[in-house]
């Protein structure tokens, strides 16, 4: 059975009342459950966490490694424009991922218009909210074999 772990990093705890404006007004537990929903109807293994600690996440992709993990779901947050340690993690476990952001990186700040990701990802999505993790599974589906 096909199992994607679904990541997300600092401040998405906070979702549904940090910046609406920029990353909706949906909770992060919302949207999880969303994924789980779409996730049981496709008979897919799918397992959600957050964390606010960069050593946490690394821990976590060390540990999808471990567990047979065969795709992830990750918005880095904050992490997304800093961390070489969570990009080292992904590259050291080779579990392909689809990179997503609920608001649209590439039109903010510079600073967000770079991520240790991309170049690494299967894909990115961006800007579509908590949609974005829909549309990251429904890819994943999409790319299994029948
Ligand atoms: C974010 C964009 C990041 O720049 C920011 O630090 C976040 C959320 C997004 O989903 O749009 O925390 O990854």
């Amino acid at each position: 059975m096909t199992h994607v772990l679904v990541i997300n990093g600092p401040n998405l705890n906070l979702l549904g009342e940090r910046e609406p404006g920029q990353y909706g007004q949906r909770s992060l537990q919302s949207i999880e459950q969303d994924l789980a929903d779409l996730a049981e109807a496709c008979g897919l293994t799918l397992n959600s966490l957050q964390s606010n600690s960069e050593g946490e996440l690394v821990d976590a992709v060390q540990q999808a490694g471990r567990d047979g993990v065969d795709y992830i779901i990750l918005n880095p947050a904050a992490y997304t424009h800093s961390s070489i340690a969570l990009r080292d993690a992904l590259l050291a476990v080779k579990i392909p991922f689809i990179e997503v952001h609920l608001s649209a990186v590439s039109a903010r700040e510079p600073f967000r218009q770079v991520t240790y990701f991309a170049d690494i990802a299967e894909g990115v999505i961006s800007g579509f909210r908590g949609e974005g993790y829909l549309l990251a599974l429904q890819a994943i589906i999409n790319r299994l074999e029948p």
